[in-house]
């Protein structure tokens, strides 16, 4: 198939662009990307992504980073329709995956109402990479049974509004997005309703990025092991007996590993 058909004019594709390193798209994101007329994408798709678009693509940022918010929902659905009214292939970029705390309904159903035809393209969510960059896994055959996908954003002055006591359950691994300036209610109210101060976690910061960090520790040390971490830098939690260091993973950040 030719890049331009892959995206039959008017219609508009989400694309998950990944976490960030170029090489984590899939090949079909990578075909759209260079198939679009327009591109709308978030602030956390990269140079190094963008640069895959033709010669003439318009790119438009409608980023949006830690709760500051360059254009609100309603302008964005608006833009993709006007650009999908006017005939362009349109490509909708969005960091991660579009499934996943990526507001990809409210445009689907925003577009789809106007009879535009919208399809997903899907991307390697944080919490994949979060998990291969720290050698760990997301699952633990026997001791983490559940993976759970969470957000710890609240609206400004809200307290968060979560299940507690579902998320302390020690056989269940919480991926927390968007939860750095939650992290210190996060760790008191997990333990507070059961969980383990010891749980290990996985602070994942700019994954696959140039500026990757992994920090790791306990639950019961979250909010000082995250109080450096600046808001512009994207940064998953793992919480959970599943993300416990590999020997390997420990040295390949560094740490002492001592023999068996
Ligand atoms: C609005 S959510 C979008 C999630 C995205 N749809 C996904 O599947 O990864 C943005 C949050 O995802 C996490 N995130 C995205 N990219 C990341 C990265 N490269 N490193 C660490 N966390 C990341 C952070 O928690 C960030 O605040």
């Amino acid at each position: 198939m030719q890049p331009n058909e892959m995206i039959a004019p008017g219609s508009v594709w989400l694309v998950g662009a990944g976490p960030g390193d170029p090489d984590l798209l899939t090949r079909k994101a990578e075909k759209l990307i260079a198939a679009a007329e327009i591109i709308f994408h978030d602030a956390l798709v990269g140079p190094g992504i963008l640069d895959l678009a033709a010669p003439g693509t318009e790119l438009v940022s409608v980023g949006k980073r830690s709760g500051r918010h360059s254009k609100a929902q309603d302008t964005i659905n608006d833009l993709l329709l006007a650009a999908a009214l006017g005939g362009k292939r349109v490509v909708r970029l969005k960091g991660g995956d579009p499934s996943i705390f990526g507001r990809s309904t409210e445009e689907l159903d925003h577009l789809a109402a106007q009879g535009i035809a919208v399809h997903i393209c899907p991307g390697i969510t944080a919490a994949s990479a979060a998990a291969a960059s720290g050698l760990a896994s997301l699952t633990l055959r026997g001791l983490a049974r559940r993976l759970t996908f969470v957000t710890a954003h609240a609206r400004a002055g809200e307290a968060i509004d979560l299940d507690w006591a579902a998320l302390a359950t020690s056989d269940s691994t919480l991926a927390v997005y968007m939860g750095r300036a939650a992290a210190p209610e996060i760790a008191r109210k997990l333990i507070a309703a059961g969980r383990a101060a010891d749980t290990p976690v996985l602070i994942a910061v700019n994954v696959s990025l140039p500026g990757e960090r992994l920090i790791r520790g306990r639950l019961s040390a979250l909010s000082f092991l995250t109080q450096a971490i600046s808001d512009d830098d994207p940064t998953l939690l793992l919480i959970g007996e599943a993300t416990r260091a590999t020997a390997m993973g420990k040295a390949r950040e560094g740490a002492v590993v001592l023999p068996a």
